[in-house]
């Protein structure tokens, strides 16, 4: 990916997803908040000059009508053979139900490499440790939690006793999170988000040393592609809930079940990331709405320069067109 710009155009994308799902903060329909943020995105798209591919994204065509796997976007696909050949993984609004509770950490999120570098993951769930860069190349997903946290514990120059972990509470996660405990180490339990878990290591000011416990896959490729814009790191190995699932995997070309993906095999070559705050949180600002206008924060990184840009924008509707996604008043 050579263009620079393609940066801080794709956070238009991730922008009119956390504007149009924040319009339904709290309401209490996740399904809704998500049918919005996948709608906002889909139309932003064709105002990006890419010829994209979603190779992450809401499903396969068959269960999705938007944003499906396989779809093409962006306008490049109609302008000509100039405009950069993409592989795109969305995930439109990361913490369905975080939105509709208005709990922390609700998030918009794209990840963007050259064709053929996301790990095409399985809608299934993927056991993953996150670090950011100084807890970089001492982990290992072999290991157990507790060897993991003296080695963080160590790289960081601090003690266990000092880490703060972020798990999923899941009742999969019971012997994992008296694991931490017993290790000494703090924990941050969250109910959903594992993308902003993994982000968050990478953030000093976050308080997080390491992400533990198993998600979704796509959501890992999509935290790894973050990560390796930061010098952080990523392991995963897919765990699958029944044999439709492993099955469903073969047919992706996925590698031996018990395989350890690297941030690297999960996300190659030069990747970009960003993701806009729906939900005020840890990692991002929520969207604040005004009388006619909002504020949106975001976060844009890549790999190739490692250069990390949060993007404040005060977003006017009433210099948009009516109805416009960019305003979040879809009817
Ligand atoms: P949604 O945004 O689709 O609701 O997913 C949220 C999430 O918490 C992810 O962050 C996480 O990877 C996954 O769900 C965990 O799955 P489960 O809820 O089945 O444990």
């Amino acid at each position: 990916m050579q263009d620079r710009n393609l940066a801080l155009e794709v956070v238009r994308i991730t922008e009119a997803a956390a504007l149009a799902s924040a319009r339904l903060m709290g309401r209490g329909d996740r399904k809704l908040a998500d049918h919005v943020a996948v709608e906002a995105m889909r139309r932003a798209f064709d105002t990006i000059d890419i010829r994209g591919t979603v190779v992450i994204g809401e499903g396969e065509r068959d269960e999705a009508p938007m944003l499906f796997i396989g779809e093409t976007v962006g306008m490049g696909w109609q302008t000509g053979e100039s405009s950069p050949k993409v592989d795109i993984a969305v995930d439109p609004l990361e913490g369905t139900n975080l939105c509709a509770t208005g709990a922390p950490d609700a998030i918009c999120v794209i990840a963007i490499a050259n064709e053929g570098q996301f790990l095409n993951a399985p809608d299934t769930y993927m056991q993953k440790i996150a670090v950011g860069p100084e807890a970089r190349h001492v982990i290992d997903l072999r290991e157990s939690p507790t060897w993991n946290l003296e080695r963080i514990a160590k790289a960081k120059g601090k003690k266990v006793t000092d880490c703060t972990a972020v798990i999923l509470e899941r009742d999969r996660h019971a012997d994992l999170i008296a694991e931490v405990r017993q290790a000494g180490a703090r924990i941050r339990l969250i109910g959903d988000g594992d993308v902003s878990g993994a982000v968050m290591t990478a953030n000093p000011d976050s308080g997080i040393d390491v992400l533990f416990g198993t998600g979704g896959a796509p959501e890992g490729v999509i935290a790894a592609a973050a990560l390796k814009c930061v010098g952080g790191e990523l392991q995963g190995r897919l765990r699958f809930r029944n044999d439709e699932e492993r099955a469903r995997a073969k047919r992706m070309g996925v590698k031996g079940e018990d395989t350890i993906y690297s941030t690297e095999e999960l996300a190659q070559g030069d990747v970009m990331f960003a993701a806009t705050g729906v939900t005020k949180g840890y990692l991002l600002e929520g969207v604040r709405f005004f009388g006619d206008s909002a504020k949106t924060e975001s976060i844009v990184m890549r790999s190739k320069s490692g250069t990390v840009r949060v993007i404040n924008a005060t977003h006017h509707f009433n210099t948009k067109p009516k109805n416009s996604w960019a305003t979040g008043l879809e009817p």
